[in-house]
């Protein structure tokens, strides 16, 4: 049990008033004396007490002025103030109350009521101090409890993501190098104050991790075509281009059995449109330049720079400058002319992390 005794500091001008307060108080309280509004505010700096019992009238600053720089004084705004005042009048008490004071004693004080009064002020402050205590518990019990939730998310995705890409054995480190593409687009972005009133919108603790769903439809994709070795016929392709619907489809079934989620909701938009091309000519909408969600329009970036990188069957891996000029080419037809831009400033990151990335190492050529 807390034993200390509570602090009320009693600010009054004259003199008689403070001794005789002082004298009610101090069995059962700490009491601080100020005689002035000034020197309460010099006390505040070393006391912080549990009540203040606040004279009005006083000169310099009278009582309403010294409540309202309290209210205005972050460490101080939500003490309890009872003022005390020789005043009888409704008008002065309604305009201390309406300044947010606690309770209203007219002087001469019967020192049993101002006992019990203060009593209360001091339950209520305990009371609304264990609300505010609860609530910050809890609210760090939710913080942890998302965590892990989002811990187990994206441990389960990044699974999912990786089964999809042993089966397509072309993508090699695919997944988690675009990932990094992306991360270093959405700098850019926020450097530049490109796109920055969407960006703002964004969680980034759902948005990376979700986007290592973008091909998760290629699960759905035959064997035969996905890992062929050699180009795809025609109609192979139109089936392989199907696989960002499919990817929609599965995490449109994930979401069924789940709730509202941000995380799948940006999934499903990686995943549908990634290969949409700013001039319409991608699919599998055709949509046009920002009618392309612009998460769709950054991993066309990321997903293509990859790619050109990337060793394939019937293909070597392109050397960064020819990828870099790939991409420069396409602005304006295949990708967002902005991000284009962003990603010719951030060029030598991308070519760092495609030259640090795991599998890529023995097959990346720097030119040539
Ligand atoms: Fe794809």
């Amino acid at each position: 049990m807390n034993t200390e005794k509570k602090k009320i500091i009693l600010v009054d001008d004259n003199l008689t008033n403070l001794t005789l307060g002082k004298r009610v108080l101090q069995d059962q309280y700490e009491v601080f004396t100020a005689p002035s509004g000034e020197k309460l505010f010099k006390l505040l700096r070393v006391v912080t007490p549990d009540l203040i019992l606040l004279d009005i009238e006083m000169p310099e600053m009278n009582g309403y002025t010294v409540l309202k720089k309290l209210r205005e004084d972050n460490e101080n705004f939500d003490i309890p103030v009872i003022f005390l005042t020789s005043q009888t009048d409704t008008g002065s008490e309604l305009e201390g109350l309406s300044l947010g004071a606690a309770d209203y004693i007219a002087k001469p004080f019967l020192p049993p009521l101002l006992m019990k009064r203060i009593e209360n002020h001091l339950m209520i402050g305990e009371q609304k101090n264990q609300l505010r205590n609860w609530g910050e518990k809890l609210r760090k019990e939710v913080e942890v409890k998302t965590e892990q939730v989002l811990e187990l998310q994206n441990a389960m995705i990044g699974t999912l993501a990786e089964l999809v890409e042993f089966r397509d054995s072309v993508t090699g480190d695919h997944i988690g190098v675009t990932v990094k593409y992306l991360e270093v687009l959405l700098k850019g972005m926020k450097k530049h104050g490109i796109y920055s009133e969407e960006i703002q919108k964004w969680d980034a603790r759902f948005l990376l991790p979700s986007a290592q769903l973008h091909d998760v439809g290629k699960i759905a994709i035959s064997d035969l075509i996905l890992n062929k070795p050699g180009k795809l016929t025609d109609e192979e392709f139109e089936v392989m281009k199907q696989h960002p619907v499919l990817g929609v489809e599965i995490i449109q079934k994930i979401e069924a059995q789940t709730s509202e989620s941000a995380f799948l909701k940006n999934a499903k938009i990686f995943a549908g449109t990634h290969h949409e091309k700013w001039d319409g000519s991608g699919y599998p909408d055709g949509l046009m330049g920002e009618s392309i969600p612009l998460l769709g329009r950054l991993m066309a970036v990321a997903d293509v720079y990859d790619a050109l990188l990337s060793k394939r069957p019937y293909k070597d891996p392109m050397s960064a400058e020819k990828a870099e000029s790939i991409i420069t080419a396409g602005r304006g037809s295949h990708f967002d002319p902005k991000l284009v831009d962003v990603f010719v400033d951030a060029a030598d990151v991308f070519e760092n992390i495609a030259a640090g990335s795991g599998g890529r190492c023995a097959v990346f050529a720097k030119a040539g």
